[in-house]
């Protein structure tokens, strides 16, 4: 049917699906705006001087249009096998149904989140919940669980180890990380659908190359999910970039981490995929000790503003050394030595440091900023970060694996 060694015709078929979604997204968000305030569904911008209602929870607009091209897809996509009376890849049906499933699941529990503003316990238990289809449909049609072993440690683990029931626990867990790391890398205009874009992009200039690789059908199937996921992002960063005129809400954060999950496991480069996540991967591990409750974490870290400059500054908590325990005070000590936190310490024990997040670390590097510059420097550093892992991808896998 194609000359090429990919098949155009699905390709194109979602590209200018995908164009429609982006209009269809543009032109909806001002239509329904007033009416989410009018159902209380709304926030306030902490970081402006204006305390005006701006529309929360707008990720359900750019999800819904995003699973309406999807579903749209289905018989665009079948529908050589259907005319032609030939038998249907089932396989591939059962992933992009199980994959919608999950990121479907995803949307309505970010929903709830942003309705309800649940506890942690269940923004834990939300994801592995709803990476449970796609994990039931990996499990039937491929159930790989093997994994190639770097060089480097071959001569102790062989060329590849059987992870068994443990690389399923490792996607669990994949899905846990990705949804609430887009979440908590947030707070200020535009970082959410920015940093969301930049690892679409990413993901897609890598399906783009693997397009003439071996596994042509992984690429293929995440590049159906990615371009209609791009353009819905993009419609809905228009509103949401500085000054904010809808916020993206937890609706947003959860399904489009639930996106890059489905991409990266039934996509199998579910490694590299996590390569398009430094950012958040540093901003996890520089959060864990206010996540894990080892000093004070506030209901919000996002950074300090100044109403009288119009200037961003890092956030702070302050509380009693005293009151911290011995893996507190280790790790804290570990980010003084290498210098990433703020840290002042009054005679009497007083602590004053700076929230834990990047946004506050890149303040503290830069000095006080304004809101667009601090979004710009953060999304700037997503695509070095983005850069630096197609390094790691290409020139420097053959130190690690036989390319
Ligand atoms: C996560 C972060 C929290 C951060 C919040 C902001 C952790 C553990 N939690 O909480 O620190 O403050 O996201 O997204 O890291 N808002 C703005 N400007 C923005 C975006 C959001 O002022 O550009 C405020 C608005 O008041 C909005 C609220 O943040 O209503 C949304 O917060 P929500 O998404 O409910 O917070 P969490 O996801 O629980
Ligand atoms: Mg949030």
């Amino acid at each position: 049917m194609d000359q090429l060694p990919f098949q155009s015709l699905p390709l194109c078929g979602i590209l200018a699906m995908s164009i429609c979604t982006y209009f269809a997204t543009l032109s909806l968000i001002p239509v329904l705006r007033e009416k989410f305030i009018k159902a209380n569904l709304f926030g306030i911008d902490m970081n402006k001087k204006t305390h005006k209602k701006i529309p929360e929870a707008m990720g359900i607009i750019s999800g819904g249009t995003f699973l309406i091209t999807m579903f749209l897809f289905i018989p665009v996509r079948f529908s050589y096998y259907i005319f032609n009376d030939v038998n249907l890849p089932r396989n591939e049906l059962d992933e992009l149904l199980a994959a919608l499933l999950s990121i479907c699941c995803m949307l309505l529990f970010g929903f709830l989140d942003d309705v309800l503003n649940l506890k942690w316990r269940h923004k834990l238990f939300l994801p592995t919940i709803s990476s449970l289809p796609l994990l039931i449909v990996y499990y039937i049609n491929s159930n790989s669980t093997l994994i190639i072993v770097p060089k480097p440690f071959r001569t102790f683990f062989g060329l590849s180890i059987d992870l068994g029931i443990f690389y399923y626990f490792y996607m669990l867990m994949l899905a846990v990380f990705c949804t609430n790391a887009i979440n908590i890398h947030a707070g200020i205009n535009g970082l959410e659908a920015g940093q969301s874009i930049v690892i679409a992009i990413s993901i897609i200039i890598f399906n783009g190359v693997e397009l003439f690789g071996k596994c042509i059908q992984a690429h293929q199937f995440s590049l159906y999910l990615m371009i209609p996921f791009l353009a819905s992002s993009v419609a809905l960063f228009k509103y949401n970039r500085y000054p904010a005129s809808v916020f993206v809400g937890d609706t947003f954060c959860y399904s489009s981490g639930m996106t890059f999950v489905v991409v990266g496991i039934i996509g199998h480069f579910s490694k590299t995929m996590l390569l398009f996540f430094m950012p958040q991967i540093f901003n996890f591990l520089y959060s864990v000790p206010q996540l894990f409750h080892l000093i004070p974490c506030p209901r919000h870290r996002l950074p300090k503003y100044d109403e009288k400059t119009d200037i961003s500054k890092p956030s702070v908590i302050v509380f009693d050394k005293k009151e911290l325990n011995r893996l507190a005070r280790f790790i804290m000590s570990i980010f003084r030595c290498f210098r990433v936190v703020d840290w002042k310490e009054s005679d009497d024990g007083i602590v004053v440091c700076n929230n834990l997040t990047l946004n506050n670390f890149v303040l503290i590097f830069f000095g006080p900023i304004r809101e667009p510059s601090l979004t710009n420097i953060m999304l700037l550093i997503q695509v070095i970060c983005s850069v630096f892992a197609f390094i790691i991808r290409y020139p420097l896998a053959s130190v690690f694996y036989d390319t």
